[in-house]
């Protein structure tokens, strides 16, 4: 089975779309199986860089097949202007297809994401407000709309005035908002589903018949394992399955269906929005690492917070998505600090715990456990495992016996020829 999945090990943007783009480059079938335009992907090639949001990392990959997957929640607009982007830079789309049954995003969504951002207070989750948690929430409650809606005039309509309806009433009974005017939304939406028409398909058969054919194919995911609904920091988590379960619904496959899974894990820790981080720095050596690692959102631009590494949750992250290896990314951000920690505990009320807790109350009070390493110098221009300095060698090692999972790849940069490769995929 030569299918892969790529999920992110921490709380996100651990460098899954430079781990994917390089993958890429021997893979028939990129996928992304959830989340929507709330992640936020860079890879960089040259000196070209290009931030992704939608559509898969394979895109940059002329032959590659591109698929959003059903479990993505779509916001056409902004999938219109990630394609006006590519192909402006003189990247084809033409190898990209959407799901069927993907649910869009309305504008309502976004204002109800935004306007209860603002209800919550000092409560807040820290969305990205793109509307993910609200079109998420329809899709449960069944009354979301999907993309074969949109493909058939009449049936979106219906389905639109019924939603508009409602969301409007709730909006103002709710927020004091306006709301939204039926036909401009109607109309809006026809013209966006005939530009949208070329690339709807049916992703579970494409996906079906590109595994039972041995083509390689990846998923990748968006967020991260501590973001996902129900093994996150709930409820500072987003609203859908970022772990590698969330790939058999979100793609409509089986789990006999998946090789291998890697987790994109950085070097250190980073999260955006609000919710507990145990091993968080709020001093220098934590506005050190921003800087140094560019830790400003692909999305929303707001500085990540930053800290040490923590193997606490990376094992927990093994655990969940039954991790086969680790991509480890950044190992370049901490090179010349004198002293690099790791956290490899926690302790909770005097009892030392190694399993990552439900209850983000707990979370809050866990005090991490360090051991100390050496610093090491420069390694961004390193290209052979073997070569790198005995202190990173170290470091990793100890990251692979406290995870329980072996660092199958390291990455020094940003860019593909920073890419060391341990056990090929
Ligand atoms: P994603 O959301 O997981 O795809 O990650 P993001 O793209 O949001 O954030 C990761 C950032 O780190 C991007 O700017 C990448 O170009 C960059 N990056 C990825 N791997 C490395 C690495 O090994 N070293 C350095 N210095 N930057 C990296
Ligand atoms: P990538 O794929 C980091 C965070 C938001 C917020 C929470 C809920 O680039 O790793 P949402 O808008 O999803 O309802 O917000 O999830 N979040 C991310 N953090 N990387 C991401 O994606 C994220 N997508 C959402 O900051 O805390
Ligand atoms: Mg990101």
């Amino acid at each position: 089975m030569s299918s892969l999945v790529i999920v992110g090990a921490q709380w996100g943007d651990e460098g899954k779309g430079k781990i994917t783009d390089y993958m890429a480059s021997k893979a028939d079938v990129v996928v992304r199986y959830q989340g929507g335009n709330n992640a936020g992907h860079t890879v960089e090639v040259g000196n070209e860089k290009y931030k992704l949001n939608l559509i898969p990392s394979g895109i940059i990959h002329d032959n590659t097949l591109c698929i959003i997957g059903n479990g993505v929640v779509l916001d056409p607009e902004a999938f219109l202007n990630e394609i006006r982007m590519l192909q402006e830079r003189g990247i084809s789309t033409a190898n990209l297809k959407i799901s069927d049954r993907t649910h869009l995003i309305f504008p309502y969504h976004k204002k109800i994401d935004e306007l209860t951002e603002i209800q919550r207070g000092s409560n807040d989750i820290g969305t990205t407000k793109k509307g993910i948690g609200p079109t998420y929430m329809d899709k449960t409650e069944r009354i979301g709309i999907r993309i074969c809606d949109l493909m058939k005039k009449d049936i979106f309509a219906e389905k639109l005035k019924a939603n508009i309806e409602v969301k409007n009433k709730y909006l103002k009974d709710f927020f004091g908002f306006e709301g939204y005017s039926y036909d401009e939304i109607l109309n809006t939406y026809l013209n966006y589903a005939e530009q949208i028409r070329p690339y709807v398909a049916d992703a579970s058969v494409l996906v079906y018949e590109a595994v039972k054919a041995d083509k390689k194919v990846l998923f990748e995911g968006a967020q991260g394992t501590l973001l996902d609904l129900d093994f996150g920091t709930y409820p500072y988590v987003t609203s859908s399955h970022p772990t590698s379960g969330g790939v058999c619904s979100g793609v409509g496959i089986g789990p006999s269906m998946i090789g291998k899974v890697v987790g994109v894990v950085k070097a250190y820790t980073t999260r955006v929005g609000k919710g507990p981080f145990p091993t968080e720095l709020n001093d220098e050596i934590g506005e050190h690492i921003r800087q140094k690692g560019f830790e400003f959102g692909t999305v929303t631009g707001r500085p990540r917070r930053c800290g040490w590494f923590d193997s606490v949750i990376v094992r927990y992250a093994v655990r969940i998505n039954g991790l086969t290896g680790i991509a480890l990314t950044k190992l370049d951000t901490l090179a010349d600090m004198p002293i690099v920690k790791l956290c490899v505990g926690y302790k909770l009320n005097g009892e030392i715990i190694k399993d990552f807790p439900a209850s983000i109350a707990d979370l809050a009070l866990c005090e991490p456990i360090y051991e100390e390493f050496p610093g090491w110098e420069d390694i961004s221009g390193i290209t052979e495992y073997n070569k790198l300095p005995t202190n990173v060698l170290r470091y990793i090692e100890r990251i692979e016996e406290l995870c329980g999972a072996k660092v199958s790849l390291v990455s020094v940069g940003p860019r593909r020829d920073q890419t060391i490769v341990i056990e090929e995929y």
